[in-house]
Parts: structure tokens; C-alpha cells; sequence
């Protein structure tokens, strides 16, 4: 028995006509520190990524979306831009940026790039104007510039807290030296927010989307797109941000997050990006809650895809899946926009650490040597089930470099070695993201394991990811590896991006069970081997297992729907 399908996308009213490639892509997350490293100076960078990217063809995936690599101080990885148009040295140069471009639309995948328009680096010229010009000036209307409470100005404007941890406002001194006026960083204090209601904002935006469109790329990935507009008046919140709050209804909605007023910026950014050939994306890192909101960033004249967190965070729980996959589909279903899936990615814990804990564990934001550790074998198995899951879903998913080598994250990192402004502003209570940013293992015999041409990492590699490396998994069947191709070759020879999905009746509430068209995928999250239909011919299960008990636990398998 299998219930209705939960897509009909063809006659649905607000769904366009053609069949972009976005609307079933499975987009691969490069990030650049990380990735490959061509000179040997232990930070990834731009030519590095170009001579791999025969590895993102080998696996089967779509596109790739770079994390920034823009002229920027690095005070946090690259998200504290201070020239929107030119590449940091210490990833190359342009013309690095344009060779990548080429060679990957030679090589038939997509390049969708970041952009971060909620801050800058208070190293960016705009930034450096307005310290000079001083308070009242056209330049300091570019950002959150604010007198302070007190008698003299001592006290921050209002109680709003930066989401790395410290209060979110600084106080400047002026060009006399005394102290001055404060301004606004959700973020690092080196990541000024920008003022999105001053037009010069808009036009500079647009300006850097249509520069970076010139130069080829298929689209943006949106940072912080829920953050660029503030409550009118800046009204005091005292609590401690968190990205995935505010818009559940067991929260109220900080004034910093999902204000209505940042659809007018997407309806812009659409019309720009639609005066360009070839089906160009944009798709919003926007962490809102529940899918219904979501929904709000994807109608059909403003963005394009949204991340879909709210799927990130659920546990390895059939009913839970069950209700977050449906609520996602419907949701995005109802404005014709594609669903999109995703597990990690460079801000999160990876998926096979989260499921190396017991489900409903209070995770924190990364781990050290001191906190409780992972069971990697049951985390690693979850994962690929969890992946295999993913894979079978109609719509676009988003993969995060390393995961198809069943990485972990780094969880004995020592701390003097940690980056993550996350970890010093929050006086060193919360770890921060290090972990899951780690160079990746290419060669389990080489220096840095093949990360680059000399053992330099800017982050140490674990010993243990010698077996992880992409040369101990290539070829060698039933390897995670090998598994995340199959799954992608499936996925593709079976269209199941752009399928119809209907729950699939008769099993145990914890086996994930649906039809996507010809295919029948049953994920067993529970403890015990469950039946499988006789005569079972599995097409592809998640861990190398023997069927003929049933499908054990924690294993995900995709058979001919009969
Ligand atoms: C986004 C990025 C994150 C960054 C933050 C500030 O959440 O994904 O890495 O620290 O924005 O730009």
C-alpha cells in the first residue's frame, strides 16, 4: 500500500514550465581551506580545487558551491570579505577563479559561489571610511552605527548578543581619539553588519552579483540570509542567538532574524539573476523554522532553494523523518519550489559524529579531547543509511566535502590549535566549528595525506584518516566511497531528484519506507532486522550486510519498486 504522492510537481500551478538543473542537482560544498592545497603552504586554494575537480566527476555530483575565497583578513575562515571582487592572495588570484569556472563547465559541473551581504570585514574600504568620516556621515550610513546609553555613551546601544558568543556592538574611537559611537557585528566584532535599509547597500550588491555572473558562475549561495534586515528601532533582545531560533513558536523571533522586510532584497536579486542565460541559482543560507518559512524565501520571485536545516537537525528516528521530509515537501511544494536535503556542512558537527551519539543528546558546539566522544562504528553506519536516505529524495541535495569518505569530525583537537572565532569569543565554552574543517585525506601514505605537496595543514589531520583517504576507498567495493557513487549513479539513472515521493505502508514505524517512481527504499532506524518484501534484489544498500534475515538495523536499502 503506498499513500498519495507527496509530489506532483508537473501540474503544480506556480511550477515553471522547464526543468532546471536545480531543481533535482546534487551540489557538492568545496570548502576552499580545505579542499586541496597546490603550493604547499598548507591552506587550500583555488588551482588546488581546478586539478581536483575530476574527483567531484568521478563521484557523480552536479555543481559544486565554493565557501568564500574573497580578499579577506581570514578572521573568520573567509567570511569577513574586504573585496567582494578580487580572490585572497592565499587562494590565487582572477584568473585562478576563472580557470576553476572554465574547467568545470568543460567538465559539465556547475559553480555556484558564496556571497555575504549581511557584513563585511571591518577591513573593507567601506568600513575604513567610516571610522574616518565620523558620526552623522554618509559613510557610517552604510553600516549600524549607534550613540550608546549612559551618561556618556559608555553603555552598548541595546543587549543584543553576537552569535559567536560577547555582545554584539563594539564602541569605536574617533579620528580625535575619544571614544565614539558603536557599531553593530552579529558576528565577529571584524564583521560590521551592513545597513540593508541605505540604497548605496542594494546597488553595491547587485553590482557584485552582476561582476561575479560576468565571470561565469551558475549562482549564490546566500550567507546569513535571514539576518540582513533589523527590527525597525533596534528594540532590545537580551538572549543568546542561536541561528535555528526565533521563528519556532516556542521561541519568539529575535529582531534580527527572518524580518519580512529581507523578501524585498531576493524579489531584487531574482529579477538580476534572471537577466542571465542558463538557469542561474540562488539559494539562502537562511537557518528559519518551521518549513513553512522556509517557504517564504523560495515563492516563485524571489530565491531559488533554501537549505533545508530544520532536516539537518533531526535525528535517526523513523517518525520524526517521516514528518520532516513530508513537511518539507509540502512546504515547498506549495510555493513550486524544489525540497532540498542536506546533512553537514562547514558550521555543523559532521553527520557521522551526530550519529555516534544516542539520539537526543545534547550536542555542543564542537568537541575536544576533554567531552564525551562519539561511537565512530554506529555514527558511520548511521550516516550512510541516513545519506542513503537523503539520496532517494526528490528534489536537490547538498553534499559537504569529505563526508563521501565517511569523515568524522575532529574531536581531539587540541585547543591552542583552534581558529573558530567562536572559541575565543565565548571565553572558551563553546569549541566552535574547527572540527569539521579539517584538510582533507587524499592519500593515506602521503605528507598531509595527499592534501597538498608538503605536510603543512592548517589544522592537524587525525592519524586515524590514513584509512579515510580517498586512495584507501577508491575502488574498493562497499567502501563509503564507493557506496556515495553508486548511490549517485542510481539517483541519476533513476531521475530520483525529480520523482514523486509516497509513503509506503507496513512496516515498523521505525523503518523509513517510500516509493520514489521506480524505486522502493526502506531505512531501518530502529534496533531490531526487520522483513524485507520476498524475493528482494537489493540495488544498493548502505554498509556491504547479508539481507536474507531482513534489513538489519541502521542500514538503508533501495529495491525495484514492484
Ligand atoms: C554563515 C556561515 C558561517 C559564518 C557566518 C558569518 O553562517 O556559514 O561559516 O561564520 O555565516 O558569516
Amino acid at each position: 500500500m503506498t499513500s498519495e504522492p507527496l509530489t506532483k510537481r508537473a501540474d503544480h500551478p506556480l511550477t515553471a514550465p522547464g526543468h532546471e538543473w536545480w531543481r533535482s542537482a546534487v551540489i557538492y560544498q568545496v570548502y576552499p581551506r580545505s579542499f586541496a592545497d597546490s603550493d604547499g603552504d598548507g591552506i587550500g586554494d583555488l588551482p588546488g580545487i581546478t586539478a581536483r575537480l575530476p574527483h567531484l566527476v568521478e563521484l557523480g555530483v552536479d555543481a559544486l558551491w565554493l565557501s568564500p575565497f574573497y580578499r579577506s583578513p581570514q578572521a573568520d575562515a573567509g567570511y569577513d570579505v574586504s573585496d567582494y571582487r578580487a580572490v585572497d592572495p592565499v587562494f590565487g588570484d582572477l584568473a585562478d577563479a576563472d580557470a576553476l569556472v572554465a574547467r568545470a563547465h568543460e567538465l559539465g559541473l556547475r559553480v555556484i559561489v558564496d556571497i555575504v551581504p549581511n557584513h563585511t570585514s571591518d577591513e573593507h574600504d567601506w568600513f575604513q571610511a567610516a571610522l574616518a568620516a565620523g558620526p552623522g556621515s554618509e559613510q557610517r550610513a552604510r553600516y549600524l552605527f549607534r550613540d550608546g546609553l549612559g551618561e556618556h555613551g559608555e553603555l552598548p546601544p541595546n543587549r543584543w548578543r553576537s552569535v559567536f558568543g560577547g555582545p554584539a556592538w563594539t564602541r569605536v574611537a574617533e579620528a580625535d581619539g575619544s571614544p565614539g559611537q558603536w557599531y553593530l557585528h552579529l558576528f565577529d566584532v571584524k564583521q560590521p553588519d551592513l545597513d540593508w535599509t541605505n540604497p548605496q547597500v542594494h546597488e553595491e550588491f547587485v553590482s557584485v552579483l552582476r561582476f561575479w555572473l560576468d565571470h561565469g558562475v551558475d549562482g549564490f549561495r546566500i550567507d546569513v540570509a535571514h539576518g540582513l534586515v533589523k527590527a525597525e528601532g533596534l528594540p532590545d533582545w537580551e538572549h543568546e542567538p542561536e541561528m535555528l531560533e526565533g521563528t519556532d513558536s516556542r521561541f519568539s523571533r529575535p529582531p534580527y532574524w527572518d524580518q519580512p522586510g529581507v523578501h524585498d532584497i531576493y524579489r531584487e536579486w531574482h529579477q538580476v539573476v534572471a537577466q542571465y542565460a542558463g538557469d542561474r541559482v540562488l539559494v539562502a543560507e537562511a537557518w528559519v523554522t518551521p518549513a513553512a518559512r522556509i517557504a517564504d524565501y523560495v515563492r516563485p520571485d524571489e530565491l531559488h532553494q533554501s537549505f533545508n536545516f530544520p532536516y539537518l537537525v533531526t535525528a535517526w528516528e523513523g517518525p520524526a523523518l517521516r514528518e520532516v521530509i513530508t513537511e518539507s515537501l509540502e512546504a515547498m511544494g506549495s510555493v513550486g519550489a524544489p525540497a532540498t536535503w542536506v546533512l553537514s556542512n562547514h558550521d555543523v558537527l559532521r553527520h557521522v559524529t551526530r550519529f555516534g551519539f544516542e539520539a537526543g543528546t545534547a550536542l555542543p558546539n564542537g568537541i575536544g579531547l576533554a567531552d564525551s566522544q562519539p561511537n565512530h562504528e554506529v555514527g558511520l553506519r548511521r550516516a550512510r543509511a541516513a545519506t542513503m536516505l537523503m539520496l532517494a529524495l526528490p528534489g536537490s541535495c547538498y553534499l559537504y566535502q569529505g563526508e563521501e569518505l565517511g569523515l568524522p569530525e575532529h574531536t581531539t583537537l587540541p585547543d591552542d590549535v583552534r581558529q573558530d572565532p567562536t572559541w575565543a569569543r565565548s571565553s572558551h565554552e563553546h569549541r566552535g566549528r574547527d572540527g569539521c574543517r579539517v584538510p582533507m585525506p587524499w592519500a593515506g601514505d602521503s605528507p598531509s595525506f595527499g592534501f597538498g605537496p608538503s605536510h603543512n595543514a592548517w589544522l592537524p589531520q587525525p592519524s586515524s584518516w590514513a584509512g579515510l583517504a580517498l586512495d584507501a576507498q577508491r575502488t574498493v567495493p562497499g567502501s563509503t566511497y564507493e557506496t556515495y557513487r553508486g548511490a549517485l549513479r542510481l539517483r541519476r539513472e533513476h531521475r530520483l531528484g525529480e520523482g514523486e515521493l509516497s509513503w509506503v505502508d507496513g512496516y515498523p514505524e521505525q523503518v523509513v519506507a517510500l516509493r520514489n517512481d521506480d524505486v522502493l527504499v526502506l531505512a531501518n532506524t530502529g534496533r531490531t532486522t526487520v522483513p524485507l518484501p520476498d524475493g528482494a534484489q537489493p540495488l544498493l544498500t548502505s554498509v556491504p550486510v547479508d539481507l536474507s534475515a531482513g534489513l538489519p538495523a541502521d542500514v538503508t536499502v533501495w529495491l525495484p519498486a514492484r
